[in-house]
């Protein structure tokens, strides 16, 4: 694996790479990588393609101080990882290397509802920040596929918006969220659970597959509220359980039995914010 750490010399090098015909599929990451983040590589080997992964822990997207302080840093065990998983490109730029003129005065993207609902309401600033790092991070590495996972499916929807906004030529592939055996989504903030805590964590599985089975044409304000109280009952402080169009997100509170649905949830157990969702 190649790792670079500026932003001139991947972009040189992959546009040689481009240039000799091959194809790149780039995947955005955090760090603190697990299993969830190599199936994006290996999605993207089995799609023949020079697979490029970053890692870059992001300030423009943390609308909390904490989280971003505590925010999980592993990097020799996720070059192993990333080596094992065969990546042939790693990028790993320092902030001045992909903010020069800094984060103020950054451009506005404008996500309209997305950034009004669940974790753009939450969090709010987040998907500006996200955006900021994906536009320049695929300026960096113009890649022809990008992989992302179903873990964040709202995320998944405004980068979509993002590449639709700014004309970017490079397609979108979602690949589905992996789980450790008890139902948990996998996540880098995981590792910042206690044992005891990582128990009560799969309430949050348990609670979204519980929507799946008892959801029924009708109101849905009921069953919603068992949700959340089962959150709550497991030691959780809830963000948001919700039912909304898989399409767009918008909210439902009575099903009409044929819209295509997701369950999403947020919520904190201490100072851990977990996010998963499932389609209905
Ligand atoms: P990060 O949380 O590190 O996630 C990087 C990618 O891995 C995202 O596309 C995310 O959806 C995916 N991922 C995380 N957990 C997963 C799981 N259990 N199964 C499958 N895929 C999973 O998301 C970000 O970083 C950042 O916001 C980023 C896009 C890199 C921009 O900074």
């Amino acid at each position: 694996m190649i790792l670079f750490k500026k932003a001139a010399d991947i972009n040189n090098w992959l546009l040689k790479s481009k240039a000799a015909g091959k194809k790149t599929g780039f995947i955005p990451t955090m760090g603190a990588l697990h299993q969830g983040h190599t199936s994006l590589i290996h999605a993207s080997k089995q799609a023949g393609s020079i697979s490029v992964c970053s890692i870059f822990v992001n300030p423009a997207q943390f609308n909390d101080a904490n989280d971003f302080d505590n925010y999980p840093s592993t990097i020799e065990k996720d070059i192993d990882a990333l080596e094992k998983a065969g990546c042939d490109v790693l990028f790993l730029p320092s902030v001045s290397e992909m903010y020069p003129a800094g984060m103020e005065n950054a451009k506005n993207y404008d996500l309209g509802y997305l950034e009004t609902v669940l974790e753009g309401k939450y969090r709010p600033g987040h998907f500006q920040g996200v955006c900021l790092v994906v536009h320049r991070l695929l300026n960096i590495i113009p890649a022809n596929d990008l992989y992302l996972g179903q873990k964040d499916y709202q995320q998944c929807m405004v980068i979509k918006k993002l590449v639709e906004l700014e004309k970017i030529n490079t397609t979108i592939y979602i690949c589905p969220t992996l789980r450790e055996t008890s139902g948990l989504a996998m996540s880098s903030r995981n590792m910042r659970l206690t044992a005891e805590a990582r128990k009560h964590a799969l309430t949050i599985f348990e609670t979204l597959s519980y929507l799946k089975n008892n959801i029924k044409p009708g109101d849905l304000t009921a069953l919603k509220q068992t949700a959340i109280d089962s959150l709550t009952n497991a030691g959780f402080k809830v963000d948001y359980v919700e039912i909304a169009d898989a399409g767009n997100l918008d909210i439902i509170n009575h099903w009409n039995g044929n819209k295509k649905l997701v369950a999403v949830a947020a919520a904190f157990l201490g100072d851990v914010r977990l996010i998963d969702n499932m389609l209905l």
